[in-house]
């Protein structure tokens, strides 16, 4: 199974992320969007990230002018965008990256599943919802997987690549090699909640934010331990900050009610606190933290 036409729903954050790496790993791509204002937001993202991309090879000497010319075009050249679902008719694989809504995703496959050619191979970039209920709504659960990219897709090495236990084994390997051919290093993972990366990363948020709550350090102390004994890049309550308060809460409220008996799930009350003040983190200008841009002020 060679995925050669893909086709990417949504083209906002992660979306054009996407489009950008399927294109510069050989693929025709074809961006889907509902507003043409949405699909020249985002194609002028990818404009610029393959720019700038090309640029730093350069510098790098690792393009010559020419090389890098070549490869802008080249890249630019395998994308095009629609805002009709039908030019996705022939793609070998759709990934879908709309706004994290089960109802509207599960509503988006089954449509799909009518319209696109019957070997189209589907995946979802979901970050919080069981593979399993989308693939069944699609009516082809055998040619359907998660495909897990991480923000900014463009620079984080990583694809969690996941299977249902109805999961056809060709379709998963042609996934895995899908993102292998997008530069990034796929890891295997069953249908399960958070998958690995999230699975792991959310609760130890919960704990830091449970521990803040409880008094037992300050947030500064709780991220300068993190960062100094353990080399993460920055502590949990910055991250947290990062990845935003509401993103954050919707994913564990989320988990909380579909699976009550699970400990590490626990919903901090001063992140519902936070949220209902506003305070969502870094795009908001104020969280744990308060943000000037990109820097805590
Ligand atoms: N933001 C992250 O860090 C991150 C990381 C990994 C996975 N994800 C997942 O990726 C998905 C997308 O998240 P995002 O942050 O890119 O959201 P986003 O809001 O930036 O982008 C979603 C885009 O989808 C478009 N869209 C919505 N419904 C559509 C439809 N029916 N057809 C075509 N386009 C449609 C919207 O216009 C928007 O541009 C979500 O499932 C999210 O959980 C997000």
């Amino acid at each position: 199974m060679n995925i050669k036409k893909v086709g990417v729903v949504g083209c906002g954050l992660m979306g054009h992320g996407i489009v950008q790496v399927a294109a510069q790993g050989g693929c025709e791509v074809i961006a889907l969007e509902t507003e043409q204002a949405f699909l020249d937001k985002g194609l002028g993202r990818i404009q610029k990230s393959v720019a700038k991309l090309a640029e730093k090879q350069v510098e790098k000497g690792k393009l010559d002018e020419a090389q890098a010319k070549a490869f802008v075009e080249g890249t630019l050249g395998r994308i095009k965008g629609s805002t009709n679902k039908a030019d996705l008719a022939d793609c070998d694989l759709v990934i879908e990256a709309i706004v994290e809504n089960l109802d509207v995703k599960k509503a988006l496959f089954a449509e799909l599943g009518k319209l696109c050619m019957a070997d189209t191979i589907f995946a979802s970039n979901t970050s919080s919802f069981p593979i399993g209920e989308m693939a069944d709504a699609s009516g082809r659960p055998a040619r359907f997987v998660g495909l897990h990219f991480f923000n900014p897709v463009q620079l984080m090495r990583l694809v969690e690549v996941v299977r249902t236990d109805k999961t056809d084994e060709n379709v998963f390997a042609a996934a895995r090699a899908f993102g292998e051919s997008c530069g990034k290093t796929p890891v295997s993972c069953k249908d399960t909640p958070g998958f690995v990366v999230n699975r792991l990363l959310v609760p130890y948020m919960t704990q830091a934010l449970l521990m803040l709550e409880r008094g037992d350090a300050t947030k500064e102390d709780i991220d300068t331990a993190m960062q100094l004994g353990c080399g993460y890049p920055m502590g949990p309550l910055t991250l947290t900050d990062y990845v935003g308060l509401d993103t954050t809460l919707f994913i564990l409220q989320g988990w909380k009610e579909r699976y009550p008996n699970e400990p590490a799930f626990e919903v901090p009350k001063i992140l519902e606190r936070l949220v209902s003040e506003g305070k969502l983190g870094r795009k908001t200008g104020e969280g744990f933290y308060k943000w000037d841009g990109d820097k805590k002020s």
